[in-house]
Order: structure tokens, then sequence, then C-alpha cells
């Protein structure tokens, strides 16, 4: 037997669901924050990334899923959306059009070549906005406050988001040059892989998980210190809009973010209800040299981008239960070939008006048909019957209250909705009952 690949998961019954319905959720927050849908190619040349991401960065030097092509060009699949975004930006002259800032989101498969563990695969599926043409703080707090409002939808509770400043560039420059003369005298105390940072990525030694409790770590100086006075201006509005908004965030001076390509905001979102490493459900922040560094104009910009499976694991942690539609509405049985042409029938009728509708697809014996109904269920169930058929008339059975009507076939529709409604009704009820 061939098994899929490591790292990879074949996505499945209730699962599908559930990102079904997270997937949903997105599609209207977007679109009540009218942000346009983009779909970028999944590979794109090597060079992007290494321009974008960064060749220093653990992605590029570690995980990209490289290859060459039939004719010889040097490919790779995108380990995330913002580079791919951003190419398109510039190659379809979106700074061009009339209505600015361009606003965007994608969601799609990803790939990074990690060691593979929980909320960590090789394919993963990540959403993410990215909003071009627009310097103002307020715009890097809608980006949060949108991801925040997301998460609160599908129904987690539990967010906080921690946000940290990278400045300008003149702000890092300073700070890179007080840290490396922080950390040099102490450089045998790090791991392997911040010795290596000290030299290529000062920066990210921050962010390392090895080292993050250390003493050295504790007391390093902090980004904030560093900043200018246009950089801080900035990151300070950043949180007065984001009072007003009444996202919860923390300022943690230790956040760098493992892309290359940011300045000023950063931050990272994380369900304190989740343990470990995967806790992080999603992360941005803003970008304003990316545009040019990849052959376009000075424009600055903002995005964020979180992973799908992390979403799911939150969800599991904070005992989130979706309202997730496991039932039909009717099932259709019957017995004699006269009786399945009209199963045929009416099944189609019902589904293009609306209902979730089964029937019989293995001429099993009614017994086994009343089981499948159950399996499904079914909320109705309906034996069709030659005889009834020739009456105009048709048999609807309540399998809860096991209730049973004599419908005038024309009256089917009209009755279903309003047993639907009375279950609205219903439950609307029971809620303001509990
Ligand atoms: P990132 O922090 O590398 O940022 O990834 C964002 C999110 O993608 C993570 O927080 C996580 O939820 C998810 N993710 C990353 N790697 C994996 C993986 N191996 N398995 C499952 N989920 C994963 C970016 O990708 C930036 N492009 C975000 C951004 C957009 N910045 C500005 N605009």
């Amino acid at each position: 037997m061939i098994s899929k690949p490591k790292g990879t998961e074949d996505i499945i019954f209730n699962k599908a669901k559930q990102i079904k319905y997270v997937e949903k959720v997105i599609d209207e927050v977007m679109e009540k924050y009218n942000y346009n849908y983009i779909d970028t190619p999944i590979f794109e040349s090597t060079e992007l990334f290494h321009r974008s991401v960064g060749d220093a960065s653990d992605i590029v030097t570690k995980e990209t899923y490289d290859f060459t092509d039939r004719g010889g060009r040097e490919m790779t699949l995108r380990p995330e959306g913002t580079a791919g975004v951003v190419r398109s930006y510039i190659e379809n002259k979106m700074y061009g059009m009339a209505s600015q800032p361009i606003k965007l989101y994608y969601n799609g498969p990803m790939f990074r070549y990690e060691r593979p563990q929980a909320g960590r695969d090789r394919q993963f599926s990540q959403f993410g906005v990215e909003v071009l043409g627009s310097d103002d703080a307020m715009v890097d707090a809608e980006v949060i406050s949108l991801a925040y409002n997301i998460y609160k939808t599908i129904g987690l509770s539990n967010i906080v988001v921690n946000i940290n400043s990278l400045g300008d560039t003149e702000s890092r420059d300073n700070y890179r040059k007080l840290i490396v003369d922080y950390f040099t005298p102490h450089i045998d105390d790090l791991c392997d892989d911040c010795k290596r940072r000290l030299n290529s990525n000062p920066l990210r030694i921050l962010d390392c998980k090895v080292d993050a409790d250390s003493e050295i770590m504790k007391n390093a100086p902090s980004i904030l210190d560093s900043l200018n006075k246009e950089s801080r201006q900035h990151f300070d509005k950043v949180c007065e809009y984001l009072d007003i908004l009444q996202v919860p965030y923390s300022i943690n001076s230790s956040i760098v973010r493992g892309l290359d390509y940011y300045d000023h905001t950063v931050f990272e979102f994380v369900d304190k209800s989740m343990e470990g490493n995967s806790n992080v459900l999603g992360g941005g922040g803003r970008y304003n040299n990316l545009v040019k560094e990849l052959g376009g104009e000075d424009i600055p910009a903002v995005g964020f981008a979180s992973g799908i499976s992390r979403v799911l694991l939150a969800l599991e942690a904070e005992e989130v239960s979706l309202d997730i539609n496991e039932d039909i509405d009717l099932f259709l049985l019957y017995v004699n070939e006269v009786e399945k042409n009209y199963a045929i029938y009416l099944t189609q009728e019902l589904r293009m008006n609306g209902f979730i509708v089964e029937t019989e697809y293995l001429n099993r014996s009614l017994k086994a048909q009343f089981r499948q109904a159950d399996r499904l269920n079914s909320k109705f169930v309906s034996v069709l019957n030659s005889e009834d058929l020739d009456n105009n008339e048709i048999k609807v059975k309540n399998t809860k209250t096991k209730e049973e009507d004599v419908i005038n076939l024309d009256a089917l529709i009209y009755y279903l909705e309003e047993k639907s409604n009375d279950e609205v009704m219903d439950d609307i009820y029971n809620l303001d009952n509990e």
C-alpha cells in the first residue's frame, strides 16, 4: 500500500466539515471588512522567497520544497502567502488602481519541510490578509482586529495578541548593534543556532525557544527602547487603536518573527488554553520595504496569516463544539421500481428546493433502509407507496415524535418548510429556557 507523505493529511468526514465551517466564517468576516479574495500560484520562482522571506531565514535555509521544472527553471512550493501576493500586486499593477489601499485575503495550501508534530505539518492550509498602500497605524490595528474577530466568531474565547515593534530601518540598525554587543561576550552560553544567528540574523536570537528562559535572554535590551520617535509614535497609535477596537493585547518585546521582511508592528496570536509551540495560531506584521525589494514602488503594507489546523487544535483545547449540521431533512424509502422512479424524481425536486434529502442506492430491504435513515439522522422518513402516489399523496413520519401525516404531494415542500420553521422556533425557545 502506498501511504501519504509524512507531514500531510487526508482531510475527511468530521474534520472536513469542521474546516468547511471555519472557512465559511473566514469568508463571511472577510466580506464584512471588504477584503478581496486572491488566489496566487502554489509554486513560484525560488528567487521570490529568497528575496522576501529571506536568505538567512529558517524557512528558506531548511524548509522549502524546491524543484527544477522540466524547462530547467528553479521553482519552490510556496511556504507562505505574502511573497506571492506582493509579486501579484506588482505584476498586476494594483498600485495604479483607483481604489486604494488594496485589501486582499487568501486561503490555501502552503508547504514547509518541518519536523511534523501537532499543528506543524509539511502541507498545511493557511488563510491570511495583506493590505498594500497605507502606512496608517489604523490599518495595522484593523488587520489585528480582523484576525481577532475571525477567531471570536469561530467560537474561540481565550485568545490574546502579543505585539511588538521592530521599528524602521534606522531603529533596527541601532538595536542590532546593541544586541550584538550584548550577546557577543555570552556567545558560549547560546545554543548552536543562536551562535550562527549572531552573525546572520541577531534579532532572531530573541525568538529562540531553546534559550528563552536563560538569564542572558531575560536581561537582553528591549527593542522598544531603541525605537526612534516616528517608530515609537506609530507603535503607540497601533496600541491606541487596538484599545478603541477592544482587542486584548500584551506588549512583548521578544516577538521578532521568523520571516525577514518585517518592520514596525509585529504580532502573534496565542490561545492561552493551548500548550507548547503550536499555541501560536497566527501572526503577521508590517512590511514597508518588501514591495520595493521585489521590484515595485515604495509602498507600505501590513498583513497576517493563520494556520487552519492550529485553529482546530485551539477549538479542541477550548472544548468548543462547532454548530455543524449532522442531520438530513428527509430519507425516501421505496420497494418497487415505480416507487424508485418517484424517489429519484422527488429527491432531486426537494434538493433543488433547499432540503437535504437522501434515498436508497443499494436496493436494500425496507428494514435496512430504515437503519440507513437512522444512521444519517434523518428528521423525517417517508416510505413511498404506489397506491399513495396514485392518489397524489405521501406519508411523512417525524423520526423523533413518531407522528405521521398524510400530505398532498403538491404541499410537501410547504409541509417540510413549516416543520423546519417549527423546529427553529423550538430551538430558540429551548435556548431561552436554558
Ligand atoms: P508565519 O508565522 O510563518 O507567518 O505563519 C503564520 C501561521 O501559519 C502560523 O502562526 C501557523 O498558524 C501557520 N503555520 C506555519 N507553519 C505551519 C505548519 N508547518 N503547519 C501548520 N501551520 C503552520 C507567515 O506565514 C506570514 N506570511 C504572515 C504574514 C502575512 N505576515 C504578513 N502578512
